[in-house]
């Protein structure tokens, strides 16, 4: 006899076999799909800092989106854009990683304090990717936004930074001296006062951060063994003043598990509480491949962010729906050396990675023109989050601004909010609510992928419980099915709900500088009927329902 839990996930793979038992009846309406939550069954705490960012001092990021400086005529708060504080204000921005990526590993800290018309030009880390005509600033750090300045900066978002340290260029000594610099109390170190003199006598109680990044490749080009000694090493002593540090350990390249498993057994290999100096474990997962399996090539294999096909739509989210064999199977591999997993995952940088072409600003590097296809893909991502609290302890979106898979575009004194901020928006309602568990029953997708016909999940998403409100996000990858779905709440009803619904008739829809407004979120209120909701959940959408339970 199959238990409830095992009936529910057979027949949820098993996509339009809707439910026909004496446990959940099916519904007396003409429906289409269904959900069933189930409010008893609670996932765990879906932590806020699964709603974080990543901004990296690369093109046009830091120079230009985050940073306009204190003299500029673009409105700014202490030279931070004054658009975006305005706007990263309404989406609770649990916290921001900084400065790099790639970056990180050649960024000497020390050349961001101190007064700003002394601190150095220094060769960026992508300098060798920009184009000639890149501005200056871009190539050259002028280091003007350095530690100060991004601590501000989390400080008007009320966010919580995360910093990555240097692991590949720096010694130890700099990583523990960063820590002193933002962590030792007022007047108790020369670093504190270093600190007070440019205006922050207050530590910056900096806890996230980031052994190194990406070890295996532009990190040092460690084996898993290697960078193990050294995490041991860089994690052996480190300063903390009333306030534990959370270490994150640089994680695989893409889904490698044999770094994860090499990692914890060489760390282990000075006993086993070792386990206890990380506090997260690094995942980066980029849906990067459209070539639908021709290549393994990273410049061939990448897609197009504006023009492309049904086919490509649905393919970057079959990339994108690896996040969740991922989660599942490095925290499988944790286990083997941290059974009672202490040990969190991080995935500290996702999303989808175009080839060039389709800049806002033509020049940014890595700039990316995010659409409705962005949008449905991040919804996508972020519900995989929700339903693995137990193991996704914090997430950042690769990257804020200016870059892959941006929530904001700006430049000089333009800006706009693209469909993945208004996700963001959308999804923030999430954090600190209880996951609970809920099964989606919809037809499943049949689509041409080249000779053969392919198959994608008809309906995904996630709910989270806050006392007596459900939040409820699901995400219609269909490009031209609509669905009717019958919302079924177990041990309880529905007072009264309303629905925001984030989607356009045209796949390929997105925000510009000049056209802010394209996709943008509708809010209405929506009649459920004895305590039961049937909705219409239209064409690639991305859909949240806000439920007041009795
Ligand atoms: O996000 C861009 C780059 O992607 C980061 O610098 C690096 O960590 C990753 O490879």
């Amino acid at each position: 006899m199959l238990s409830r839990r095992e009936f529910l996930q057979r027949s949820a793979t098993g996509g339009a076999a809707l439910l026909a038992t004496k446990r959940f009846s099916l519904p007396a309406t003409a429906a289409d799909s269904r959900v069933e939550i189930l409010l008893n069954e609670s996932l765990g705490t879906i932590s806020p800092n699964i709603y974080g960012h990543f901004a990296e001092n690369l093109s046009g990021v830091i120079y230009d989106g985050i940073w306009v400086g204190e003299g500029s005529k673009i409105p700014n708060v202490n030279g931070i854009r004054k658009e975006l504080i305005d706007e990263m204000r309404k989406i609770k921005p649990s916290v921001v990683r900084y400065p790099g990526g790639c970056f990180a590993d050649s960024y000497d800290w020390r050349d961001g304090i101190g007064p700003r018309d002394k601190r150095p030009r220094r060769t960026n880390f992508w300098a060798a990717e920009e184009a000639p005509s890149s501005p200056a600033a871009h190539k050259y750090d002028p280091n003007q936004f350095g530690t100060n300045e991004f601590v501000q900066f989390c400080k008007l978002i009320g966010s919580q930074p995360y910093l990555a340290a240097n692991l590949r260029s720096l010694p130890a000594e700099a990583f523990y001296h960063w820590v002193e610099y933002c962590n030792s109390p007022a007047g108790s170190t020369t670093l504190a006062d270093a600190r007070a003199a440019a205006g922050y006598p207050d530590p910056f109680h900096v806890a996230f951060w980031g052994v190194g990044n990406e070890s295996w490749g532009c990190g040092g080009n460690f084996t898993a063994q290697e960078y193990a000694v050294e995490f041991r090493r860089y994690a052996a002593w480190l300063p903390v003043y009333g306030h534990p540090l959370s270490l994150v350990a640089s994680g695989p390249n893409g889904d490698d598990a044999s770094w994860t498993r090499g990692f914890l057994e060489e760390l282990v290999r000075k006993g086993k509480s070792q386990i206890h100096s990380v506090y997260g474990f690094a995942l980066h997962h980029y849906a990067w491949n459209l070539s639908r399996g021709r290549t393994q090539n990273w410049v061939e294999g990448k897609g197009d962010a504006l023009k492309f096909e049904s086919v490509d739509w649905y393919e970057l989210l079959r990339e994108g729906q690896r996040m969740e064999s991922m989660i599942t199977n490095h925290w499988q591999a944790l286990a083997e050396n941290d059974r009672d997993h202490s040990i969190k995952l991080v995935v500290d940088e996702w999303g989808p990675w175009y080839k060039p072409g389709s800049e806002a600003t033509p020049g940014d590097l890595l700039e990316q023109m995010p659409t409705l296809r962005d949008a449905v893909f991040s919804g996508m991502t972020l519900d995989i989050f929700n339903r693995h609290p137990e193991k996704v302890a914090m997430a950042n979106c690769a990257q804020l601004i200016n870059c892959l898979n941006s929530l904001y575009l700006a430049h000089e004194n333009k800006f706009c909010v693209t469909p993945v901020g208004h996700v963001f928006a959308m999804y923030a309602a999430h954090q600190g609510g209880q996951a609970v568990r809920t099964v989606f029953f919809a037809p499943e997708i049949h689509y041409k992928r080249d000779a053969e016909t392919a198959s994608h999940w008809g309906l995904q998403g996630s709910a989270s419980l806050h006392d007596k409100d459900l939040v409820l996000t699901v995400v219609n990858p269909s490009v031209s099915e609509s669905r009717e779905v019958e919302f079924v709440i177990h041990q309880a009803k529905i007072k009264s709900a309303s629905a925001t619904v984030l989607t356009h008739s045209d796949i390929h829809a997105h925000n510009t500088f000049d056209q802010r407004t394209v996709v943008t979120p509708q809010t209405k209120i929506v009649e459920p009927t004895q305590g039961a909701l049937v909705y219409d959940l239209p064409p690639a959408s991305v859909t949240k329902l806000s439920l007041a339970l009795t």
